[in-house]
């Protein structure tokens, strides 16, 4: 048995993800690295083992259930079991609603909602034997203020999980589990720098304090989450977008 916690971040290959599981590995936690992106994921894996770090790289698609079974049940089978999840892993959709599709909306929905279901419904009765867990799911501003660049699958999605955040908190309370999340203004990473220059002036422009988040900034959050003093904490939805609150 390990002492030493262990967290499960999905979508931690690059970006956000990859800045909390470095974070959560400072804070003395065992990682797993899962990506949809294997070679991404055992690529940023190796190089936080080679910091001095512990963590491991898996393949892992958040919207297939059998993908997620199988991570669930290889991590726990050959690390124990998973004290923190962090549901990390998304698409971001730009489309406006006149040409949203179907096949985009449901694209979106099932990595973004559908995935965070699937992962956590796997991960809590792990938690729930263990007596304890913390689960911190990546939303977006866009589903505070229904979304500006974005389009009606993004914010939609980010909505949904919001809703999955206070459904699952008021339920596992008893269990020792805190469910929360935290909402992330535009950030500099990739998924950021697939917004049109013009979409990007509009951003920079209407977010009070100047700039884009930066990614430790929202593995800072993630950390407080899953750290011994949030124990009292759970469906809080916690806002780091640099004041952008209506934008
Ligand atoms: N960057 C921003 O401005 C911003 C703002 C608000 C919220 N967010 C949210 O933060 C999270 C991370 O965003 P990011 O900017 O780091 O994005 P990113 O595109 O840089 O990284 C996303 C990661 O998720 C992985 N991924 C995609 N689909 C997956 C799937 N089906 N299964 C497993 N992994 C999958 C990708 O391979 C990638 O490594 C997302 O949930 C996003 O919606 C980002």
């Amino acid at each position: 048995m390990h002492d030493t916690p262990l967290a499960v971040v999905t979508g931690s290959g690059r970006g956000i993800g990859q800045a909390i599981a470095e974070r959560l590995a400072d804070d003395g936690m065992r990682l797993i690295i899962a990506d949809i992106d294997d070679d991404t994921a055992r690529q940023t894996a190796e190089r936080m083992t080679a910091s001095g770090r512990t963590a491991h790289g898996i393949g892992l698609d958040v919207a297939s259930p059998e993908s997620v079974a199988r991570a669930v049940a290889e991590t726990t089978d050959r690390f124990g079991p998973i004290r923190v999840l962090v549901n990390n892993a998304g698409i971001v959709s730009n489309t406006p609603w006149e040409d949203t599709g179907l096949d985009e909306w449901n694209t979106v929905l099932a990595i973004n909602l559908t995935g965070t279901m699937l992962m956590t419904h796997a991960v809590l009765p792990v938690m729930r034997d263990a007596g304890c867990g913390r689960v911190i799911n990546i939303v977006s501003l866009a589903g505070r203020n229904g979304g500006v660049s974005v389009g009606p699958a993004y914010a939609a999605s980010k909505a949904g999980v919001i809703g999955l955040t206070r459904h699952y908190a008021g339920k596992v309370a008893r269990d020792g589990i805190t469910v929360n999340a935290v909402a992330p203004g535009t950030t500099a990473t990739a998924m950021a720098s697939r917004f049109t220059p013009e979409q990007m002036a509009a951003i920079n422009d209407s977010i009070p304090v100047g700039r884009l988040g930066r990614v430790d900034e929202i593995a800072a959050a993630v950390s407080y989450f899953a750290g011994p003093h949030a124990g009292f904490t759970t469906g809080a939805v916690l806002d780091v977008n640099g004041g952008m609150h209506f934008a």
